[in-house]
Formats: structure tokens, sequence, C-alpha cells
């Protein structure tokens, strides 16, 4: 039997995607009704981080508690792998005791091979190359606050990285319009480009991109791994700051949109981040719901 892991958006088909934003979306209600509702009791998620991280790791903590099972916090230091165990025995030993693994490393196919030992799903949170749960947490919001995604226009500003390389997979299995505006040395992958061309479209300059667009969206412009670029980077991204004078471009309803953590007065102005058209507060709580819909339809 083949196992069903979520290591970019393209392992569901877009039926299942739409039905886990709706799910999420019903699970938040349910949640904050107060039921208890415990689908995974007696489940175990080991959560393996090689990276830092807020967001994930409470929204994966949290959410595997409310839905009755339990998470096993596993740094690559604390365990073998830090020692070099190879990828390929971690996963068997790993995926014979629990019921799930997500990972959140640098080499994507660090990824892969683990996934292809395991024998339990392998979640994808967060590599080099891709961020798929962010952007079901991303749709969700978008659904809640404005409906229907189809047919919508998205201003990636900033850098090509891996949560510009999920939402472009988005842009093509959503069927929304994805204007990608970065400095030319920091353009996405065009392999993935030309996988979603007839969806995402790539400009050098920040305000064409974003006018009229019904969301704007950014990100960190030296993600984890590239701590050392965060000087040269600074000078090659002067121009694409989400500000006031460019969010004034956007269509009057855009939202702002940051995966978080934000560097204020970098890519995005402490008035916008803070404005009313930002709903990153939003975006992050529904990482919660969302990995929710997503453990229950794996781990269930
Ligand atoms: N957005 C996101 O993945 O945040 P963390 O790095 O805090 O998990
Ligand atoms: N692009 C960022 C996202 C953090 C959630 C990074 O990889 O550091």
């Amino acid at each position: 039997m083949t196992i069903q892991h979520f290591i970019t958006l393209d392992d569901l088909p877009q039926s299942t995607l739409s039905n886990l934003i709706e799910r999420a979306i019903e699970l938040k209600a349910l949640t904050k009704s107060g039921a208890i509702y415990e689908p995974l009791k007696n489940k175990s998620l080991a959560m393996i981080f090689s990276k830092s991280s807020t967001r994930t790791r409470v929204s994966f903590e949290v959410g595997m508690r409310q839905l009755g099972g339990g998470t096993l916090n596993l740094s690559p230091n604390d365990t073998q792998i830090g020692r070099g165990e190879p990828l390929e025995d971690t996963a068997r030993v790993i995926s014979s005791m629990v019921d799930g693994v997500m990972i959140r490393t640098d080499e994507h196919q660090k990824l892969t091979t683990f996934a292809d030992f395991s024998s339990v799903p392998v979640i994808n949170g967060l590599t080099d190359d891709f961020h798929p749960c962010q952007l079901l947490a991303d749709i969700q919001t978008f659904v809640e606050l404005r409906g229907a995604i189809q047919g919508a226009t998205i201003a990636w500003v900033g850098d090509g990285n891996n949560v510009c390389n999920s939402f472009m997979n988005a842009a093509r299995i959503f069927d929304f319009t994805l204007n990608v505006a970065t400095p030319v040395d920091y353009r996405p992958n065009q392999t993935l480009v030309d996988c979603n061309q007839s969806n995402v479209h790539l400009f050098d300059c920040a305000r064409t991109a974003v006018t009229g667009a019904d969301v704007v969206v950014t990100d960190t412009w030296a993600s984890m791994g590239q701590e050392n670029e965060k000087d040269s980077r600074s000078a090659a991204f002067s121009g694409f700051c989400v500000d006031s004078d460019l969010m004034a471009l956007a269509d009057k309803d855009a939202l702002f949109m940051h995966c978080l953590p934000a560097y204020r007065g970098m890519e995005v102005s402490n008035q916008v981040i803070e404005g009313k058209q930002s709903v990153v507060f939003q975006e992050a709580e529904n990482r919660l719901h969302a990995q929710k819909a997503l453990l229950e339809h794996l781990l269930a």
C-alpha cells in the first residue's frame, strides 16, 4: 500500500485540498465552541525540527493534543540523527513506532528520502524548497475573508523562496493568478515557474505586480540558512518593501499576508503589518486549524 505523504501541495488532489480548507473552517468553529473531538486518540506524531520554529511547532503540538493524540519533539541533536545515523534507518525505526512524522529541515531531498523509507505519512513542515502547510492556512484565511480564491490575483513581493514556491503550486492548483515581483537575481526556480506558467507571472517591478491585486504577500528577505547574506540581501531588495505606498496600488479591499516571522522596516513597514488590511495573525492561527484538518485526513 502506498503511504499518503504531504511533501508538496501536489501530493493531494485539488478536491481533497479544497475539502481540507472547508474542514479546517469547520474544525475551527468546533474548537471555538468548546466541543471535544478526539479522532486521533492514542496516535503519535513525531516532530523533527532541524530549524527554528514557533508557529509550526506550536500548531502541530496543540493540534495533535486537541485531536486526542500526542507529539514527540525530536531535535536532531538529541537523537542519533545528529551523530550521523542514516536517514533511511532513522525513518524505518521512527515510523515503526509512531503514526505520522512532521519534518522541518534544510535540503528538500532529506525529506523525500525520509518519506521513501517511512511506513507512515510524512508531513513537510518547511524545507529550503517548499512550505505547503503555510499555504493551507493562507488559503483558509482568504476563503474565510473573501470566499472562493479561484480567479483572484495575488501579488508576491520579495524573495522567490520556499513559501513563494508553494504559492506558485497553489496558484495552479486553485486557479488564481500569482504576480511574483523579485529582484532579477532572486527570482524563483525557473523549472517551477514553467510548471505553473499558466497562473504565474514574473515582474521586476513591485508596483506593477501589486496594481489591482486582491492580496499582497511577502516574506523575509533572508530565510533560515541565509543569515550570512542578510546585508547583501537588504541592499538587493531595496524597493521591495511592502509599505503603505505600495499597498495603495492594490485593490482597495486587498489583504496583506505574511507567514511570519516578519522583519518590520525590511520586507514590510510597521504601518502595513499593523494596519487594517493585515491578516497575519489570523493566518498564523489558521496554521492550527488547517493542520488539524490535514492530520485528521492523513492519520485518522
Ligand atoms: N510561518 C512559519 O512556518 O512560522 P515558524 O517558522 O514559526 O514555524
Ligand atoms: N522563508 C522563511 C519562512 C519561515 C517560516 C524561511 O525559510 O526562513
